[in-house]
């Protein structure tokens, strides 16, 4: 992958690192700086087509989609318990739908087509109107032939903050993506929609940006604290990440506080829609660069961003200790685990999987007349896995299955393919059990990713009333058939 001349620092949240904490955080804005706002407070987002400069300041712009044309889109930024407003104009030429990853917002503002809403038909437009319920780090992305639409970059971030300041100097975002990106820098749209990379780990891309930039360098100042926010926006790609000759602590996941525990050798890794936010002591002596790369293939590495000290005196003395845990979020605080529905969800199919190479042999390389494979696997409707026992889109069909409001749901993942899978569900954050059911992680997820031949149990309060969505985030696979749905009542 070229590497082009590390510049831009216009994606920064905050300005230069100031000697005073509290005087140092990033202002708080309600939705963004930019754009317009109606009469009725809404702010007004259209998804367009644009051109971002993915490879660097000197090559040519790619063509893209991206909400106001741009790539991440707007940054929505409000504090926690205030409403988000934002009118979705569609200026493109197909369907369209918003949908807020990891929000525990109300059903009908999910925006999943024909699920909880119609599509936004080109020239239309939509009112998303919610009350953020937790501070944290989260994004919006389609939910309508996400392939394409989140493979042409719509998508942004929504950060929420704490009620209170969070005592940090510096509060950077990071959105990372990859683009599968021709010679001359176009998008390869070709492979939207290939078979090949629907059956594998999904469509990847072989151009990594980060806030659509090659690369991020983020000024720091010795014996600062820095607040570092991971968006993984690929389709597919699980990213791991490491930061070097640093301490870096993971102090919420998915948006959601966690209790604060170090990134070993600074490593963190995120599948597809995961966040995670860091807190990192900016201990390296004044003229320091430290690189912070994405792992990748067999022990190959890239750069994604670098921190650069200023070469002047530090900021204070010396860093400040371990950070406190970031305010908790009204989250359920109990589950009921003798009362609780329990139910598997078997990840199954694939390339390499018995159910699709026989589905695909027994009747030769899908010719016609064949049946669908177990499970509705059927390779030739396009549709190569299956969740628990089916085959689906997401929204068509039957729940699959449906629960009384506020009963706790325990769910099995096995994982029975080749491949991991990021297991995302919509309008709830739950928890990862530990294997005897005996005692959960110190944090809270709305995806979770399931190496191979792993399983996964999860426990979560099904609170909020609606059809929600379980799929996998890699969004060939969800696109495929690996996505369903269940009902809340
Ligand atoms: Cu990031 Cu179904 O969502
Ligand atoms: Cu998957």
């Amino acid at each position: 992958m070229p590497s082009s001349p590390l510049v831009t620092r216009r994606r920064m949240l905050a300005g230069s690192g100031l000697a005073v904490v509290a005087a140092a955080l990033p202002p708080r804005r309600t939705h963004a700086a930019s754009g317009d706002t109606g009469p009725d407070g809404f702010r007004i987002i259209r998804a367009r087509p644009g051109a971002v400069k993915l490879r660097g300041p000197e090559l040519s712009a790619t063509p893209i989609w991206g909400y106001d044309g741009t790539v991440p889109g707007p940054l929505l930024r409000v504090k926690r318990g205030q409403e988000v407003k934002v009118r979705l104009v569609n200026d493109l030429s197909e369907p369209t739908v918003v949908h807020w990853h990891g929000l525990r917002l109300p059903n009908a503002m999910d925006g999943v087509p024909h699920l909880t809403q119609e599509p936004i038909a080109p020239g239309r437009s939509f009112d998303y109107r919610f009350v953020a319920p937790d501070a944290g780090t989260f994004w919006y992305h389609t939910h309508f032939r996400s392939s394409g639409q989140l493979g042409r970059g719509l998508y942004g971030a929504l950060i929420v903050d704490e009620p209170e300041p969070v005592a940090v100097d510096r509060d950077v975002l990071l959105v990372l993506d990859d683009w599968r990106l021709s010679e001359a820098g176009a998008i390869d749209e070709a492979s939207f929609g290939s078979a090949h990379d629907a059956a594998h780990a999904g469509r990847l891309g072989q151009y990594l940006t980060v806030n659509s930039l090659d690369t991020l360098d983020i000024p720091v100042r010795t014996n600062e604290r820095l607040r570092l926010r991971l968006i993984n926006a690929a389709n597919a790609r699980v990213m791991a990440l490491r930061l070097d000759r640093h301490r870096a602590k993971i102090m919420a996941i998915d948006g959601q506080p966690s209790e604060p525990f170090d990134a070993r050798d600074g490593r963190v890794t995120l599948g597809p829609g995961a966040r995670t936010d860091l807190i990192v002591a900016a201990t390296l002596e004044g003229g320091a660069k430290a690189p912070f790369v994405l792992e990748y293939g067999r022990g190959q590495e890239l750069l994604v961003a670098r921190l650069v000290y200023d070469a002047g005196p530090p900021l204070r003395p010396a860093p400040l200790g371990p950070p406190q845990p970031l305010p908790p979020n009204p989250l359920p605080e109990r589950m009921d685990f003798v009362g609780a529905f329990r139910f598997e969800v078997p990840m199954d199919g694939g390339a390499m999987s018995a159910m699709m190479m026989g589905g695909m042999m027994g009747r030769g390389m899908m010719g016609p007349g064949a049946a669908p494979g177990a499970g509705g696997i059927d390779p030739r409707a396009g549709l190569f896995w299956a969740l628990a026992g089916r085959s689906s889109t997401g929204h068509d069909g039957a729940p699959l299955f449906q629960v009384k409001r506020g009963r706790t749901v325990v769910l099995n993942l096995p994982n029975r393919t080749a491949f991991p899978h990021a297991m995302h569900i919509h309008g709830h954050h739950f928890r990862l059990l530990d294997r005897l059911d005996d005692g959960w992680k110190p944090y809270w997820l709305d995806t979770v990713l399931i190496q191979r031949e792993q399983s996964a149990r999860i426990a979560f309060v099904a609170d909020n009333p609606g059809k929600w969505l379980i799929h996998c985030h890699m969004i060939e696979h969800m696109e495929t058939g690996m996505a369903a749905w269940f009902e809340v009542t």
